[in-house]
């Protein structure tokens, strides 16, 4: 078989390892060709190919980023997108997809597996957002980034006194803000998930200069107050019709040195939460999603996506994987909550 395979959305640390580990099983084991499809749908859309045999693959696990490029174009929203996609398929001789992506890139997966196109998805996201699958790849490198930040920032908050807010990425899901707020001790976490209260975010603030610790706040960038939406947007939609974020961390530094007369200011962690090289867990389950979608596609399993259920890995449909965003549960809130304030 001649397979193409294709990242796209934003980039994150182990699309690389799902790549070497899709070749090398696939040449290796089974025979099959590839054809690396850059920058996400736009390759597929416009015929846009690069090579992609066992060489090109030699020394890329450990890379962050991806090799082929990516993109959030989405073919859905162009004139004739599938036609062109299906064209190109054909001209180029290419049986099979593998698309590497989250919510938005699957999403046209799955409906191109409906229009007869044979695609099998492998989830990846640094926010862990896509349902169906416990972890998606990225995250885990995301998580660590952002709790060596807090780390940091722990030490410097403390000399100087300060509220310390850390915002990071999350814009419908706080996985990361929950789990590097954990991870990192944070006074309290903020995520999209739950409306937050100022009054009681400053109570918390208070406990923990009385106490002679400062405060560390973290934040998600999709994080919003109960009264109404604080967030600076720039207004900005992608193809997906996500609006651009940024900004809830300088509002909330403004809004507590306000009520709270306590310096407070913000990092925000922004791409340097997705770049670099993945941690080994992320390695890891980047790589058996690798391998494991390579057997999907040999056993024809098209219109499934690569998921991890425990320990295993296993098929779901791209429809189950699409149908929902997967976001904090609130017994998960509330186990943070014990260490609030
Ligand atoms: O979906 C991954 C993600 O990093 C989100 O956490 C973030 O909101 C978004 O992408 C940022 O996208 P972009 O890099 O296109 O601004």
């Amino acid at each position: 078989m001649r397979i193409g395979v294709l990242t796209g959305g934003g980039d994150c640390p182990g699309l690389n390892a799902v790549i070497r580990a899709v070749v090398r099983k696939g040449v290796s084991v089974y025979g099959h060709e590839f054809v690396g499809f850059r920058d996400g749908w736009r390759g597929p859309l416009e015929g846009d190919t690069m090579p992609l045999d066992i060489q090109a693959v030699r020394g890329i696990l450990p890379r962050g980023g991806t090799i082929l490029g990516s993109s959030r174009t989405n073919p859905m929203k162009i004139e004739g997108g599938v036609d062109r996609i299906k064209d190109n398929l054909a001209s180029g001789g290419v049986d099979a997809l593998i698309a590497i992506g989250g919510e938005d890139t699957l999403g046209v997966a799955r409906q191109l597996s409906d229009r007869g196109v044979r695609v099998v998805g492998v989830p990846k996201t640094i926010d862990n957002d896509l349902a169906g699958t416990d972890y998606t790849f990225g995250f885990d490198t995301a998580v660590n980034i952002a709790m060596e930040a807090i780390d940091r920032l722990h030490t410097t908050a403390e000399s100087h006194h300060r509220a310390l807010i850390c915002e990071v990425m999350g814009r419908h899901a706080g996985w990361i803000a929950l789990h590097a707020g954990m991870a990192g001790g944070a006074n309290v976490i903020l995520i999209p998930e739950k409306p937050f209260d100022i009054d009681k975010v400053c109570e918390y603030v208070e406990s923990r200069f009385r106490t002679r610790y400062s405060p560390i706040i973290v934040v998600a960038e999709g994080a919003h107050p109960i009264e109404g939406q604080m967030a600076v947007q720039t207004g900005e939609l992608d193809a997906f019709g996500h609006v651009r974020l940024g900004g809830i961390g300088e509002v909330l530094a403004k809004e507590i040195e306000k009520r709270t007369g306590k310096e407070a200011r913000t990092t925000v962690l922004g791409h340097i939460q997705r770049g670099g090289t993945p941690t080994a867990f992320d390695r890891v389950l980047a790589t058996r999603f690798g391998l494991q979608a390579i057997d999907a596609v040999h056993d024809g399993a098209f219109g499934t996506m690569v998921a991890l259920r425990g320990t295993e890995i296993v098929r779901v449909g791209l429809d189950e994987a699409t149908a929902e965003l997967k976001t904090v549960p609130v017994s998960r809130y509330e186990e943070a909550e014990v260490f609030f304030g």
